[in-house]
């Protein structure tokens, strides 16, 4: 299993993050994009080869049946927030803001814009599912760059040139366009490969409107949401809730490095905000 788990581990699951807001920092063209290189990021790019050649279709299935039934146990929200934080691996505590923090400066910077309740609730919750680093999966398992599995990749993937080590590029149906989807059959029927977003998009299914869950699930899906890939699975309802997900996404990205948020002073309001949609205990 050494190589499933990857030899380079990146110093803890933020830098990932760190990564993605680098690459869309404001005013950086298309072209800077595409020049992403192995040398200048080559942990990165590590990370990024183990998370292309292992997230294959029988991969994918095989985690979406271990978690997606939901099997781990209740925990309210707080609970949930709180077991995310026991995540430190090798970050830096002076400069470094702890997973809660992140999880409030996206919310916090949602609701100081005057957005609805329930996106304020999402700003909350869209990295909860990172306790699969606790859980024991391996860090290309949870964080990264998000693409459907079991049809072609887009070149719009970063680093696409990591999915010729991916087993699924020797099987001929899985290498067409649509390969085992209905052309435009809709983001929600297609599996996409295995992180934190699928699966806190499951834990509050029962209780989240589709614009909430659509920012969940796709937060990490930069080919569709900020490159436009993957038209030809599209339907009207993706296209509809498209702007959602972009909406969502620049908080999750621009929010991080904002003042540290008072915990104890905002307690009161996320109580409520909870209560409002969510009930006391969730299945995970
Ligand atoms: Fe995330
Ligand atoms: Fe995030």
């Amino acid at each position: 299993m050494g190589f499933l788990q990857g030899s380079k581990p990146l110093r803890h699951v933020d830098e990932w993050d760190e990564f993605v807001q680098r690459r869309y920092t404001p005013g950086r063209s298309e072209a800077d994009f595409r020049h992403y290189d192995a040398e200048a990021n080559p942990k990165i790019a590590e990370f990024y080869r183990f998370n292309h050649a292992n997230q294959t279709l029988d991969y994918v299935l095989r985690k979406e049946k271990q978690y997606f039934g939901l099997k781990r146990g209740q925990k309210s929200v707080w609970e949930a927030a709180e077991y995310l934080n026991t995540l430190v691996d090798d970050s830096d505590p002076d400069t470094d803001v702890t997973q809660i923090e992140h999880l409030l400066q996206t919310s916090e910077a949602i609701r100081k814009d005057g957005h609805p309740r329930w996106m304020v609730l999402v700003g909350f919750l869209h990295d909860l599912g990172k306790c699969l680093c606790l859980y024991g999966e391996p860090q290309w398992g949870v964080v990264g760059d998000t693409f459907p599995v079991g049809c072609a990749w887009s070149d719009q993937v970063v680093f696409p040139q990591y999915f010729r080590e991916n087993p699924d590029a020797e099987i001929p149906k899985y290498q067409s366009l649509c390969g085992i989807y209905e052309p435009n059959c809709g983001l929600e029927n297609v599996h996409m490969s295995f992180g934190h977003d699928g699966y806190i998009a499951q834990v509050v299914k029962p209780y989240l409107s589709d614009e909430a869950l659509y920012m969940l699930r796709f937060h990490s899906f930069y080919a569709w949401h900020h490159h436009g890939a993957y038209q030809h699975l599209e339907n009207e309802k993706d296209k509809a809730m498209l702007e959602w997900v972009r909406k969502f996404s620049s908080y999750d990205l621009y929010s991080k490095g904002h003042s540290k948020p008072d915990l104890e002073q905002l307690k009161p309001y996320y109580d409520d905000l909870f209560a409002e949609f969510l009930p006391e205990k969730m299945d995970w």
